[in-house]
């Protein structure tokens, strides 16, 4: 059976865009693989968090993920740190991957922005550590958003480049699976910006953790242009604001965004934003609600999250095992 992993950093506002590109996707995954979903603790703390919310933001990670579906009886559940395979495989990854692969990391320029020099080394090397995270376990397929993309393949360059120099086949090539509606989901202040945990304008996301009224808010303020909807997805070209919506819509409805077309084409945002509401507050609105119930017994997610490691831990032994044969590391 092929293997799944995939992550999400706790670094607070979970939102639809982590439910609708990644976290919606787990849950259907685990019919058809063994799977794999990680709170990414080490991740979160290459830019700072606060002690006391990274933990409590890890427990939100696998609550959110148990909400959507996720079984933890049947997938593993687990926080990054507490499986040092991690940062023991991302150490040999960081002297396999060059300089110049880095370098081209949109996300690092994203987020260390203009003062470079002042970005952890732990952001630039971010990637390393997520090539890592797949391969402990030769995780061959990887449900992400499309904003993860460039990681994986970078994750791909690393796992060819360690099986020429030691002339092995110790790691698969990973494939991505970027599917739905809505994979890029943006700001629903700015149709040009990717909906982003760290945005400062709380109305630019719907989290987790938003109740009916914020949802609506949010949706009732959501930046869009003057003109009605259109009858075709071409139609939506150059209309950033309102293929967002559509696309949040017909990944909420589990319908092609033509099929959401089809229903109000020459509606006006007046009427589509409160049947987008509706829909939100139905289906998204019920997972939020069951992670903060779960979020209420800390106990009980810490079990679930210490089980998973054991598990997860299993799993990465016999391949660091291997890889640090490989390397040629002794044992001791
Ligand atoms: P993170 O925590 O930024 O996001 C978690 C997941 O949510 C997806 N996502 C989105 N999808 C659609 N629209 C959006 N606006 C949006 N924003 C985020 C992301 O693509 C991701 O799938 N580097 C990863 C975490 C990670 C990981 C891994 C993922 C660490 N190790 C190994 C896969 C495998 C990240 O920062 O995700």
């Amino acid at each position: 059976m092929s293997r799944i992993f995939s992550g999400v950093q706790p670094s607070g506002n979970l939102h639809l865009g982590n439910y609708l590109g990644a976290i919606r996707n787990f849950v259907g995954l685990q019919e058809d693989y063994e799977c794999i979903y990680c709170a990414v603790d080490m991740h979160a703390i290459t830019v700072w968090q606060d002690p006391a919310d990274l933990r409590s933001n890890t427990r939100e990670v696998a609550a959110a993920y148990i909400a959507a579906g996720v079984d933890p009886k049947r997938s593993i559940i687990f926080a990054q740190s507490t499986v040092a395979a991690h940062a023991e495989l991302a150490w040999i990854f960081n002297c396999v991957a060059r300089l110049g692969w880095l370098n081209r990391m949109t996300q690092f320029k994203e987020k260390a922005g203009k003062n470079r020099e002042n970005a952890s080394v732990g952001l630039y090397a971010y990637p390393s550590l997520m090539a890592a995270d797949i391969l402990a376990y030769k995780a061959t397929h990887v449900p992400v958003g499309e904003d993860q993309k460039q990681h994986l393949e970078l994750t791909r360059d690393i796992a060819q480049k360690f099986n020429n120099d030691y002339e092995t086949e110790t790691f698969p090539l990973v494939e991505p699976l970027i599917f739905g509606a809505a994979t890029r989901v943006m700001s629903l202040r700015d149709g040009s910006k990717k909906m982003s945990k760290s945005d400062p304008s709380d109305y630019s996301r719907i989290t987790f953790t938003d109740d009916r009224d914020s949802i609506a808010k949010k949706l009732r303020k959501a930046r869009t242009d003057a003109d009605p909807l259109p009858e075709t997805e071409e139609g939506l070209k150059g209309r950033p604001e309102a293929a967002n919506l559509v696309g949040i819509y017909a990944a909420l409805a589990d319908l092609s965004k033509q099929a959401v077309l089809d229903e109000f084409a020459g509606a006006a945002f007046s009427t589509f934003k409160p049947a987008l509401t509706e829909l939100a507050v139905e289906k998204f609105g019920p997972i939020g609600e069951e992670m903060k119930r779960l979020m209420a017994d800390p106990a009980h997610v810490d079990t679930i999250l210490k089980e998973g490691a054991e598990r997860a831990a299993a799993l990465a032994a016999p391949v660091m095992a291997e890889v640090k044969e490989v390397v040629g590391f002794i044992r001791p």
